[in-house]
């Protein structure tokens, strides 16, 4: 179609063209691609959970008592019993008074931030924080500061002057648990000492945190061991960690009980199938106490893929968790990177603009507890003939 063409010819040279890779497998730390067998270093899935077989037995006896489709949204008649059932679970295990379920983190973000923030808000909004959080912030009404990144000094600076405007009637700081394009952990103590200095309240996106980060996988607030958590807003999904699909808020009832009447993406959207939400509960319970193993697997792999990185000489920014950066600056580099390491039948996406700054592209290695350590030595291998 002619329309379009020269924006895609634009792109295109640009190298930010971008497009999907079909697989063809369950993920696992190999899958198929194209009939062929590749290392898989590019998904969430961090404790292998998505093909685990208690929650696939969960998913299909649900499927076979529900049906498939919700067939409509939630205060229609698309609230199931395995919604509410998940929404409890939610809150007991983020220790919260209530919880609610949206489709994805992308709906939970866009959702609850144009409720949290009106006109008479300030948010103040890490600079890296998640696309998601920056679409919520461009649908409310509120005033946005952007801090440097983990800067908890330029965040004082920014609260210390808005303390002084009187009209303000809410201070808001979002920040990721983890950054997902970086890996590296948000300064949490520090930024709850300002919020209770400057009477501001705190959101965290805790999508890469949770079942990832703590003892027991509880997120960015068990890994501090910060308690308190009814005052502290909390996002997580379901598609990552758990293995699952969709997010929730966790918070306060008064919270839950206003988005549920006023978050755009939750009230115009049909709700998540029965059955999904049926597994993701039992994620949850094997997440909490059934995945130890698994976690500790997984950090041991990220340790052994982080220091042969570090010692090959590669950037891997302030990487902390099982997401891994490798800077590459420009475009093509990280292309060719991604591409040596397809030829070589290792699946590691290049990341570009605009879901990083221009010359900070990179590839993002994603470790799960499903690789194994020949695995890891061998994208290493691969990495030093560079
Ligand atoms: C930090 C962060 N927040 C939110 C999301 C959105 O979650 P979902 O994929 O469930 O829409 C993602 C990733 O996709 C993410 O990395």
């Amino acid at each position: 179609m002619k329309e379009f063409e020269s924006e895609i010819r634009e792109l295109n040279k640009k190298n930010l063209l971008r497009k999907f890779t079909c697989i063809e497998s369950s993920l696992g730390s190999k899958i198929l691609i194209n009939g062929q067998t590749f290392v898989n270093f590019s998904s969430n899935d961090y404790l292998n959970l998505s093909s685990h077989p208690e929650i696939l037995k969960t998913a299909i006896t649900a499927l076979k008592k529900y049906g498939l489709g919700s067939g409509a949204s939630r205060l229609l008649s698309g609230t199931f019993k395995p919604h509410v059932k998940l929404e409890k679970r939610i809150a007991k295990y983020k220790r919260t008074q209530a919880a609610l379920v949206f489709n994805t983190g992308y709906a939970a973000n866009t959702g609850i931030i144009p409720v949290i923030a009106g006109a008479d808000t300030v948010v103040f909004s890490d600079e890296l924080n998640h696309a998601s959080i920056v679409d919520g912030l461009r649908l409310s009404k509120a005033k946005v500061e952007i801090y440097k990144h983990k800067d908890v000094d330029h965040l004082g600076h920014l609260l210390k002057s808005s303390s002084k405007i009187k009209t303000v009637g809410r201070r808001l700081i979002i920040t990721d648990t983890v950054f997902s394009m970086d890996g590296d952990i948000a300064p949490l103590p520090d930024i709850l000492f300002l919020c209770r200095k400057y009477n501001a309240l705190l959101m965290i996106d805790d999508a890469h945190g949770t079942g990832v980060l703590g003892k027991t996988g509880r997120g960015g607030l068990e890994h501090f061991g910060i308690e308190n958590t009814d005052s502290i807003i909390q996002m997580g999904t379901l598609g990552k960690a758990a293995g699952c699909f969709g997010a929730f808020i966790a918070g306060s009832a008064d919270l839950i009980d206003l988005l549920i009447s006023r978050a755009r993406s939750f009230v115009y959207s049909t709700s998540l199938p029965p059955a999904i939400a049926e597994a993701c509960t039992k994620a949850i319970d094997i997440v909490e106490s059934g995945s130890g193993g698994r976690r500790k697997k997984l950090w041991r792999n990220r340790k052994r893929l982080y220091e042969g990185l570090q010692s090959l000489g590669y950037d891997t920014l302030n990487s902390e968790t099982p997401i891994i950066p490798v800077l590459t600056g420009d475009v093509k580099r990280a292309l060719n990177i991604s591409e040596h390491l397809y030829r070589n039948k290792i699946f590691v996406p290049a990341i570009r603009p605009p879901t990083v700054p221009d010359g900070k592209c990179r590839i993002r290695f994603s470790v799960t507890s499903a690789q194994k350590r020949e695995d890891i030595d061998r994208v290493l291998q691969v990495l030093k003939k560079l």
